[in-house]
């Protein structure tokens, strides 16, 4: 039985297998909607989301599975103090496969190591945000036709955008990869990113405080929110909130082939007069979300379809 913990735990050639089977999906809808009769997806969220809880939830659908589930930890016995080992425990009794987010980084490992399902960490803490690289990549690799030889820039909050940080492990598995680093002092990417993934495997980056300075070299540009939810201090946000703001003006500055990308929600890190710019990819990337996910679902329940 497999879980995904990180996107790590996928080899690049899994990786490519699931890439194109999400390719496949996007294309053949109908080969694939009843792949899933009789399973269930348990959804078990201990903190917000729109896109991840309900992309997992349309994509079981889509299918031809069932769903269940919890959408945030007032309403699950978490409230009355029940760990995510016992839960885990019950919830394999009541599904085929679980995609959880909690706000303590490890907790979705804790609970794979106890379940007797798949588990899918669908965000955990500051730390890792698999499937929303899956997502990304999947738009990468859709809309820019490869993985490698890319200059990506990476925008905002470094330091807690657990995306990003999935996002560098897994990119930096291809070749000729560069990144822009591009944020404030206080939001720069943590140092064992630095150090232990970049520095360590030869990766070319460079950190940068404006946008204006680096949209020029990018292929990519991947805004982040500032992630007031992991803020001690709201003065501290209230000051960064609205560091960068993406727009028009911004944009003229970058290749008429680079695509902007954002994993959303997103605050005003970019304009809505951008939304128009074909280069805009966020709203094809929250779609590729979903096909992303039927494909993981079928991976790690083992169906295959002719
Ligand atoms: N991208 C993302 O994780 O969005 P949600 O928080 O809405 O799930």
């Amino acid at each position: 039985m497999q879980h995904l913990m990180s996107p790590l735990d996928l080899s690049v050639e899994e990786l490519d297998r699931l890439l194109t089977l999400a390719n496949d999906i996007e294309r053949n809808p109908q080969k694939y909607a009843h792949a899933c009769a009789g399973k269930k997806l348990a959804t078990c969220f201990y903190e917000p989301s729109t896109r991840t809880r309900l992309s997992f939830e349309a994509a079981m659908l889509n299918l031809g599975g069932s769903i269940l589930g919890f959408s945030s930890a007032d309403s699950s016995s978490a409230a009355k103090g029940e760990s995510v080992s016992d839960t885990i425990r019950v919830i394999s009794c009541y599904a085929d496969i679980c995609a959880m987010r909690h706000p303590k980084e490890g907790a979705p490992l804790v609970a794979s190591e106890k379940s007797k399902i798949p588990v899918i960490n669908a965000g955990d803490g500051g730390h890792q945000h698999p499937t929303q690289t899956l997502t990304d990549l999947l738009t990468i690799r859709s809309l820019k036709g490869r993985l490698d030889n890319l200059t990506i820039g990476l925008c905002g909050d470094l330091k807690f955008g657990r995306t990003v940080h999935s996002l560098i492990h897994a990119l930096i598995r291809y070749p000729n990869i560069k990144f822009l680093l591009i944020s404030p002092e206080e939001l720069r990417v943590p140092s064992y990113i630095r150090e232990d993934v970049l520095h360590k495997n030869n990766v070319p980056f460079q950190e940068v405080e404006r946008l204006e300075d680096a949209m020029g070299a990018l292929d990519i540009l991947y805004m982040t929110r500032v992630q007031k939810e992991r803020f001690f201090n709201e003065d501290d946000y209230v000051r960064m909130k609205d560091f960068y703001i993406l727009n028009k003006k911004k944009m003229a500055l970058a290749k008429d082939d680079m695509i902007v990308m954002h994993p959303l929600p997103r605050v005003n890190e970019i304009s809505v007069e951008v939304d128009d710019d074909p280069r805009a990819a966020y709203f094809r990337q929250a779609q590729y979300g979903v096909y992303v996910r039927m494909a993981l679902i079928l991976t790690l329940l083992e169906v295959e379809v002719c």
